[in-house]
């Protein structure tokens, strides 16, 4: 389906071109005047310029031209050179009807579909989930839903930090312990004996021994030896590895379930391993290996480079791999996997760098096709009340799970004593509050700014909040029930009589461009601000009629009607933002 811009726009087009004028000043979009009319066109000022002509003769020509069009209750001219438009009711009413009839609600699908890859969550095994991996979660679970929706094909890889130095460290930690393990003995043979191990040992063990290794050289340097021994197969380690990998998974599954976050694939840096010697193998047949003080390193700096680019190292000295040899790898693989169009990397901005030499890296090595695209997505810091990263009461770092349960807690006092919901519901509206509070409050800002985490602003009924959207589904659920109405009937809007009725429609229509915006940035925060504007204008309509008492049944079935549409769209757009809706609140 054509979105109203994209018909707006072409129509504009070809009045441009009648008029003689270059088509390319044809931009239409919502208006900022909203009190003047529905959409504008400002080519004329662009025109005035190139054709040496006042702004405002080019805006009366092509709004004489575009004003023939029946679509049109209003096309002016204003100065000093505005194209004021607005759409006739039976042509907005045709617009709304098509985007109810249509399966995808009017959301343009892209046409081929592409292929992505989403890398995000990257948790690291054997830590426990922190806040720091909240917002890679959060935006990642709605950029691959977001995708989803535009009609592409979309993969959602966590991508474990299975591999590293924290499992050496885990390893040697729990041996020190408990040397009599079988799995320590150098005779253990695959197949042998290994305890099982709970998430709460791990996550006991893993800041002791990280710590530890700082001030323990002997402690690091074993940390070391075990991590290069694990990764060379030696069985008693890659046994304990895969037990820790066990317990650990088992947890974030649990964990990101809760957070409604769900990934196609569980893949680990591990799982590139097979893919380095090839990885290798391309990177010498292409010379772009180079020796720097006994590592392997890749050059990627380019002549027009503004800030230095330093060389990417994909072997150390003592021949171990890094996180970029395992990036090049994976990509390697995902290559071979899927041969995806793109690939998205959800990770702190702060990682930029890193990504950066890894893409050209990629590029460079013919990892993947000149044509796939790489991009690096990155998003700021959740920051407390002070503008410093989020942390606990004593500077610690804290435990997503922890952070939740507070924000769950917050949500249960807040509907304790509602009438509205049933004692049985009250525990899961609670759960959902709570994680639409948190999801929207972060998804709002453009994923690439910091934000500050103010439990009791996304808490509220009222303003850009999840809160206000679940409360306004709730508001919507009502009506239909009180109506005795099916909200899955057919729509079929049949007139449009005030001005919120209209704002509504209008709101509707847009939600098109909030989607391919969203796709363009690849930044949810087009759908919050869409949806919120979505819910505002319902509930400016819904004060401003009497729908239950409307006497004249056809403009009471077609307000019906429109309720029933708004509520598709506000339950898409919060699906897209990964929030399930509450029946009452
Ligand atoms: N595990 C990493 C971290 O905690 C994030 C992984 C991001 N993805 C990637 N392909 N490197 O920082």
């Amino acid at each position: 389906m054509e979105s109203i811009l994209q018909t707006l726009h072409s129509w504009a087009q070809e009045a441009f071109a009648a008029c003689g004028y270059d088509k390319s000043l044809a931009v239409v979009s919502p208006s900022d005047r909203a009190d003047l009319c529905q959409f504008q066109c400002n080519g004329a000022f662009a025109g005035a310029k190139l054709y040496h002509k006042a702004p405002l003769a080019i805006a009366g020509e092509v709004a004489a031209e575009l004003g023939k069009n029946p679509a049109f209750s209003s096309v002016q001219a204003m100065k000093p050179g505005f194209i004021n438009m607005t759409l006739n009711d039976d042509y907005l009413l045709r617009c709304v009807n098509a985007i109810a009839k249509d399966e995808h609600l009017g959301v343009t699908q892209a046409n081929p579909p592409a292929t992505i890859v989403i890398d995000y969550g990257g948790p690291n095994v054997a830590k426990p989930l922190h806040i720091g991996h909240l917002r890679s979660a959060i935006i990642g679970e709605s950029l691959k839903r977001l995708a989803r929706a535009t009609g592409n094909r979309v993969i959602g890889d966590v991508h474990l930090g299975d591999w590293g130095l924290q499992i050496g460290l885990v390893i040697a930690e729990l041996e020190e312990r408990n040397p009599d393990w079988d799995c320590f003995s150098p005779a253990f043979a695959q197949g042998g004996p290994v305890p099982t191990l709970d998430v709460d040992l791990l996550s006991e063990v893993y800041p002791l021994a990280s710590k530890k290794s700082k001030t323990d050289p002997a402690f690091m340097e074993k940390a070391h030896r075990i991590t290069y021994e694990m990764q060379n197969g030696r069985p008693g380690y890659v046994a304990l590895w895969k037990e820790i990998l066990r317990a650990s998974v088992a947890d974030l599954k649990q964990n990101y379930s809760k957070l409604g976050v769900d990934f196609d694939l569980w893949y680990g840096e591990s799982d590139a391993e097979p893919y380095i010697p090839k990885l290798m193998e391309i990177l010498g047949q292409k010379e772009l290996l180079r020796e720097s003080d006994g590592a392997l390193v890749v050059d990627v700096a380019r002549e027009d480079d503004k800030a230095p680019m330093p060389p990417v190292i994909v072997k150390k000295s003592d021949n171990s791999n890094i996180y970029a040899t395992t990036d090049l790898a994976t990509i390697l693989q995902r290559q071979e996997e899927f041969a995806p169009n793109e690939i998205w990397y959800v990770v702190d901005k702060r990682q930029g760098l890193h990504f950066e030499q890894v893409f050209r890296c990629a590029h460079k090595a013919g990892l993947v096709p000149d044509d796939t695209k790489l991009s690096f997505l990155g998003f700021g810091t959740m920051n407390g009340p002070d503008g410093k990263p989020y942390k606990t009461r004593d500077g610690g770092v804290m435990r997503l799970s922890d952070l939740l349960e507070t924000v769950r807690s917050a949500a249960a006092r807040q509907i304790e004593s509602s009438e509205f919901v049933a004692e049985e519901d009250k525990a899961q509206t609670a759960e959902r509050i709570g994680i639409a509070a948190v999801k929207f409050g972060d998804l709002i800002n453009h994923r690439s700014k910091d934000y500050i985490f103010d439990l009791d602003k996304f808490l509220s009924f009222e303003g850009k909040t999840g809160v206000y959207l679940l409360y306004t589904v709730t508001r919507v659920n009502s009506i239909l029930k009180r109506a005795g109405v099916d909200p899955e009937k057919e729509v079929e809007l049949k007139t449009v009589s005030s001005q919120s009725d209209r704002d509504l429609l209008l709101n509707i229509l847009m939600t098109d461009n909030a989607f391919a915006h969203a796709m363009e940035e690849k930044a949810p925060n087009y759908i919050c601000e869409n949806a919120y504007q979505l819910a505002a204008a319902f509930s400016r309509f819904y004060n401003d009629h009497h729908i239950l008492n409307e006497p004249d049944p056809v403009r009471k079935g077609s307000w019906i009607d429109l309720i029933v549409l708004t509520r598709r769209l506000l339950l898409k757009q919060l699906d897209i933002l990964g929030i399930d809706a509450v029946d009452n609140m």
